[in-house]
């Protein structure tokens, strides 16, 4: 099984959103190939509308450049990006995603997809916790399984 098909397996049901895309970054890429429900939920789109288009969909007036550039420069170097963005939903309402994007790899060490977890954060009220995520917290505590164990993992910076 790759980690492609294992991410599809896992997200399928799983309440964090999750997005594959092919590694093509300039545009029209990177191409998204699959995306689960909650990402539907989230980005407030039929999924049917996703797929084969690039998540630059989201992007808004209000999306700042200086991110999508620091996105762009840690996708062509193959590197993880893990970062807020301004996204916007099928209904033209924004709201703050955190996006944590990474890059798989097949067995001989070439990039294959790139993955991102993402999910509407808010702003948090009173002082800013440590770390990258201080100033944004989840609008939803997930019970799911699999954002506990990607949260293990490290991958959002807090619960
Ligand atoms: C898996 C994945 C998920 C992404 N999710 C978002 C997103 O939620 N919002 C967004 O503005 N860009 C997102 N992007 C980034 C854009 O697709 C694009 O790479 C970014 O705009 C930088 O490229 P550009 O400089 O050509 O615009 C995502 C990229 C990948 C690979």
């Amino acid at each position: 099984m790759t980690a492609f098909e294992l991410i599809r397996a896992l997200a399928h049901r799983a309440t964090v959103s999750v997005v594959v895309t092919d590694t093509t970054i300039a545009s029209p890429g990177p191409i998204i190939l699959c995306a689960n429900e909650a990402f539907g939920r989230l980005v407030g789109r039929d999924l049917i509308d996703i797929l084969g288009r690039s998540p630059r969909f989201m992007q808004g007036k209000e999306t700042r450049r200086d991110t999508l550039d620091t996105f762009h420069r840690a996708l062509a170097a193959g590197e993880r990006f893990h970062g807020y963005l301004t996204n916007y939903r099928g209904d033209g309402s924004k709201y703050r995603a955190e996006v944590d994007c990474r890059p798989l790899h097949a067995a001989d060490g070439r990039i294959e997809h790139f993955v991102a977890f993402e999910r509407e954060v808010v702003r948090r009220i009173g002082r800013p916790v440590e770390g990258a995520g201080g100033r944004y917290e989840p609008t939803r505590v997930s019970n799911d399984l699999l954002t506990d164990g990607l949260r293990d993992l490290g991958l959002f910076e807090h619960a």
